[in-house]
């Protein structure tokens, strides 16, 4: 993937950046939260196990070909963290394919920026990465997720998808959407709509 972790990128309301270990605090805080890792196929994350991700995170976001981007998501003013976002190729570089995620912490939920955030690195991974397709998750009772990108984005319904392994939480099903740059081209930003 072109981009290192150090690029930054902010729209209203956030702001993208590299994660580095002082993040780890505020990420542990809302971590064991059942409001943040309810619908995460991780499930809740001890502070050791947010250290352990923190520093992943920030290895595999710099590696010039890597196969995965995170990002802080933080408060532009304030540069406290409350939340985070990744893009991760899927399959060869060739094949222009790839996850976008994001999550909040449960004091920025329910205030519309999920969508706006969503939006913003969906355009990301088309603009800025050079993908041809996205696909997006969510567990299977997210309900909130599920409305997100079905009818904010209007992202395309692909199924469910059971992810087995030796995941934490594994059986775990996950409605997958998708869309290709095409398509996005032909959207407007769902965020910038009137009424
Ligand atoms: C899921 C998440 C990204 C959503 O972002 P958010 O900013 O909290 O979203 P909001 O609550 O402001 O709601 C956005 C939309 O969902 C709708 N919504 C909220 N709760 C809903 C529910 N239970 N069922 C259906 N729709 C719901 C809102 O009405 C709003 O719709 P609109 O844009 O048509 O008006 C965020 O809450 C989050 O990170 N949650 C915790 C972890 C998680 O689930 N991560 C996502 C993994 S896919």
């Amino acid at each position: 993937m072109c981009a290192s972790g150090a690029f930054f990128a902010e729209g209203p309301g956030y702001r993208l950046r590299a994660f580095t270990l002082d993040d780890v605090p505020a990420l542990a805080a809302f971590s064991e939260d059942e409001n943040y890792w309810r619908f995460l196929s991780h499930g809740p994350r001890s502070p050791e196990q947010v250290h352990s991700f923190i520093e992943t995170a920030m290895k595999t976001s710099q590696i010039p070909d890597g196969k995965e981007r995170w990002w802080a998501v933080v408060d532009p003013h304030a540069d406290v963290l409350i939340g985070t976002a990744n893009l991760k190729q899927i399959g060869d570089a060739e094949d222009c394919f790839g996850s976008v995620g994001c999550s909040l912490a449960p004091t920025s939920q329910g205030r519309g920026l999920g969508p706006i955030l969503g939006w913003d690195v969906i355009a990301l991974a088309f603009d800025r990465f050079g993908f041809g397709k996205v696909e997006c998750t969510c567990a299977e009772h997210n309900e909130r997720s599920v409305h997100i990108m079905r009818h904010t984005v209007g992202l395309t319904y692909e199924g469910i998808r059971v992810t087995v392994g030796d995941g934490p939480r594994n059986p775990w099903p996950v409605h997958v959407f998708s869309l290709t740059e095409n398509e996005f081209r032909t959207k407007q930003n769902p965020t910038d709509r009137e009424g």
